[in-house]
């Protein structure tokens, strides 16, 4: 679970703008990628349509084998169920401890109380925050929520995990450690995708970078490549 194959995708705006142009892609089950390009390249247009939160114009976009614009409306939360999303802004409840914070995404599952809490910690243990999970999110630094809403997205087990700018207001330390947490996220078996414009940041991190101009795939390179 977790392969993704985008065949020609094409999304053109009403008001006629071309966010993504004739992009084919795949991405194999618990591979990693960064997603880069300049500000309009289409980065965030990207994600949307791997979230269905937006559909493409033209093309297919075929997630563990199934062609997701063409899933049934009922179907859409189940297929969300195993995605995990991490932005910017991490939307992090401020009347909830860390834990809770966490622990949101199976709340609304049938799971059980203690399985939630003992899953919500192993999620806050993979981004060495267990010690915090009493706190509420204003009492953690900037570095530290950003933190917790990756646990958050991963509380779930998601197969697919997608980011749009997960280090925008992080220094280049917390930027890079942040980073090398979705690039060890691997080792749970997930896909995982991030668009940074950070060029700088996710060079020297040894993993595929695939770069968008204007809506184009115009690099794909392989780390060792
Ligand atoms: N709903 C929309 N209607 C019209 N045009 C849109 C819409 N959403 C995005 N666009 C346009 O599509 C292009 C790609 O936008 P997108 O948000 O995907 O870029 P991005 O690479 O994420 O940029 P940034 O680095 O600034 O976040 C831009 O030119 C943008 O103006
Ligand atoms: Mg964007």
């Amino acid at each position: 679970m977790g392969s993704i194959a985008l065949h020609d995708v094409t999304k053109r705006f009403d008001n006629g703008q071309e966010a993504l142009r004739n992009v084919s892609l795949t991405f194999d089950e618990g591979s990693m990628a960064f997603l880069t390009g300049h500000s309009g390249a289409g980065k965030s247009t990207f994600l949307k349509l791997l979230l269905l939160l937006q559909l493409p114009t033209q093309g297919q976009i075929v997630v563990n084998g199934v062609n997701i614009s063409q899933l049934p409306r009922r179907r859409i939360p189940r297929y969300r169920q195993h995605l995990g999303a991490v932005f910017q802004d991490h939307h992090l409840l401020s009347d909830r401890t860390v834990l809770e914070n966490v622990a949101l995404p199976l709340v609304v599952t049938s799971m059980r109380a203690r399985d939630i809490a003992t899953r919500a910690r192993a999620a806050l243990s993979m981004v060495g925050l267990l010690a915090k999970e009493r706190l509420y999110p204003s009492h953690l630094s900037a570095g530290e929520q950003q933190r917790v809403g990756i646990a958050r997205a991963v509380v779930n087990r998601p197969n697919l995990l997608l980011a749009d700018e997960p280090t925008g207001n992080l220094d280049p330390a917390l930027s890079r450690e942040v980073m090398g947490l979705f690039v060890n996220f691997r080792r749970i078996g997930a896909t995982v995708i991030v668009a940074t414009h950070d060029q700088h940041l996710i060079e020297t991190m040894g993993v595929r970078v695939i770069e968008l101009d204007s809506g184009r795939v115009i690099r794909d390179e392989a780390p060792g490549a």
